[in-house]
């Protein structure tokens, strides 16, 4: 994770993002938000290393798209702005130190050509043992055969077309037990149907567009079946409930700001 020490909406690069609304007051709210989030992680058993924050990085704290991490591999992301390019190189310096530090055993880098923002738009499924890609917004579709190749992993690259959903992250989130969390809206009538082939009726949770503008895809699912998001509707905590899972809501409204909430936040090194 990284401190929300420089956060702010500075510039525009989602439909989230109004930099004229951006006041003092959101960014102190957004560092009590997030000492939140980091609480709640802890206390669920997360061990956390942090990425020193960055003057003129406001975005830096999503480090969802920092890159990559699976399988003793690291994957640096290559950003599709140059508002964000400026990280790359932290995030580099990161997986750096976690191989010296003998946390993964190798950091492969991508064709230069290739965008890929990271686990933001590549999310490790757990039950079924594949990534899924996002792809028409910040990553190529040419990086799904990238990252196929370096992770000798199966990967199903979804087409993304509402903008406002622009990360994969921000619309699906696949669960230990098979479920999949998803806000049909935000693909592609291919992308949906792929979906719909490789996710079984009763694994489908699919989401309102209000539960999908509140980030309620865009959520933390611990190992112990804890799912940590911003908010969600009565219904969609009563159908999580049934599931087995338990909920933390931790609000995380200023980051909506920007576009992100709880998965943007954090980067899963574990997996
Ligand atoms: N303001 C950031 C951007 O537009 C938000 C990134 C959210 N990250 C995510 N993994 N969805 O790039």
């Amino acid at each position: 994770m990284c401190e929300p020490t420089y956060f702010g909406v500075d510039y525009s690069i989602n439909p989230w993002m109004t930099p004229a609304d951006w006041q003092n007051e959101h960014a102190e709210r957004a560092k009590a938000q997030w000492g939140v989030l980091e609480n709640t992680l802890r206390s669920t058993g997360a061990e956390i290393t942090l990425v020193k924050a960055q003057p003129g990085l406001p975005d830096l704290v999503f480090t969802a798209n920092a890159g990559v991490i699976h399988n003793g591999t690291a994957i640096p992301a290559r950003f599709a702005h140059k508002e964000r390019a400026g990280e790359e190189i932290h995030f580099t310096h990161l997986f750096q130190q976690l191989y010296a530090d003998g946390e993964v055993d190798r950091v492969a880098m991508l064709p230069e050509n290739i965008t890929f923002e990271g686990a933001g738009d590549c999310i490790w499924d757990p039950r079924r043992q594949f990534f899924w890609l996002g792809y028409g917004f910040r990553s190529d579709l040419e990086a799904g055969a990238a990252v196929q190749a370096i992770m000798d992993a199966e990967t199903h690259s979804l087409h993304l077309v509402d903008p406002r959903f622009y990360h994969l992250d921000t619309a699906l989130c696949p669960l230990p037990d098979g479920s999949v969390i998803y806000y049909p809206g935000a693909f592609s009538g291919c992308g949906l149907g792929l979906i719909r082939s490789l996710v079984a009726p009763h694994e489908r949770i699919e989401l309102t567009e209000e539960d999908a503008a509140s980030f309620a895809a865009n959520a933390i699912c611990m190992d112990d079946g804890t799912i940590i998001m911003s908010s969600c509707s009565e219904p969609l905590h009563a159908e999580l409930q049934d599931r087995g899972f338990s909920q933390i809501c931790v609000p995380l409204t200023e980051f909506i700001k920007s576009g992100g909430s709880a998965a943007c936040l954090h980067l899963r090194a574990d997996r």
